[in-house]
């Protein structure tokens, strides 16, 4: 049984840098009047209060969105997405990535969630009353053999493990290949950890074979913001749209000025 709980790491500096990237990349995707898909894997529960007493115990929040929330411009979509969420919800809310991502698609897009834990995914329902949300109570990666392809067919996935299982590593570039395989215009981005001992290197190494064009960005994290054994966040995207790079130098700007 996977025992990870995002509750305990909502809103820190990996957050910062995942989410920030996703909302800039939907916000670049939903600038084209056509509608997109928008799939996760690996979705959490949405929502989370950083006043609960998961959030509270590590106290990471304070690393992450405390620390680098003001270094990003006002209009930035990360921003806008932080803001609507306090309206919503109150200012001790912070949105996770299907949150942000609802908050930035428009009524004519689909979406598509996957969570696997019980619990979480009854907290996941519970934060998405909304119909036009497809939620599926299963393993992500069976999600992608049912709706990849999706209708309609531009859009993202975003792939954010736990990586609570060390062959996860392995596995993700021969997964992602199949995703690519069905789904050739899809923008793909995956999460992972920067690993004190390297152990995400050898899937990187992978992945870049795999996908010599693919667009990776990293963060690096202080020391004060280091987390046990993880050094920094990273970002692998399959089809970057066209001005990732603006985008990624905004987000690497906010969290290490
Ligand atoms: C890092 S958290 C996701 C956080 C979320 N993407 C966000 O940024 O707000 C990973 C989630 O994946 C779930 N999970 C782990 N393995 C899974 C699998 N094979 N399929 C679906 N969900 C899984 C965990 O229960 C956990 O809630």
């Amino acid at each position: 049984m996977l025992s990870y709980q995002h509750g305990f790491h909502a809103g820190n500096a990996a957050d910062v840098h995942k989410h920030s990237m996703l909302c800039s990349l939907l916000d670049y995707l939903t600038g084209k009047d056509k509608p997109l898909t928008y799939v996760e894997t690996h979705a959490g529960r949405g929502l989370y209060d950083l006043t609960a007493a998961e959030a509270r115990k590590t106290g990471e929040f304070k690393q992450g969105i405390h620390l680098f929330g003001k270094n990003f411009a006002k209009d930035h979509p990360y921003l806008q997405g932080l803001k609507k969420t306090e309206e919503r919800y109150g200012t001790s809310f912070y949105p996770g990535s299907p949150m942000l991502a609802l908050l930035s698609l428009r009524p004519n897009d689909h979406i598509h969630l996957a969570e696997m834990h019980p619990r979480e995914f009854r907290a996941l329902e519970a934060n998405f009353s909304n119909p036009s949300v497809n939620l599926y109570h299963q393993d992500g990666w069976l999600l992608v053999d049912s709706v990849i392809p999706p209708t309609p067919r531009r859009g993202l996935i975003f792939i954010d493990p736990s990586y609570e299982i060390k062959t996860e590593y392995k596995e993700i570039p021969v997964k992602l290949g199949l995703v690519h395989r069905k789904w050739n215009v899809g923008v793909v981005v995956l999460w992972y950890p920067i690993l004190n001992d390297g152990l995400h290197l050898k899937m990187l190494n992978n992945l870049q074979k795999r996908f010599p064009k693919g667009f990776r960005h990293e963060i690096n994290f202080s020391s004060s913001t280091k987390h046990r054994q993880i050094g920094g966040s990273g970002l692998f995207v399959i089809n970057p749209p066209y001005g990732i790079q603006t985008i990624g130098r905004e987000v690497t700007q906010a969290l290490q000025s």
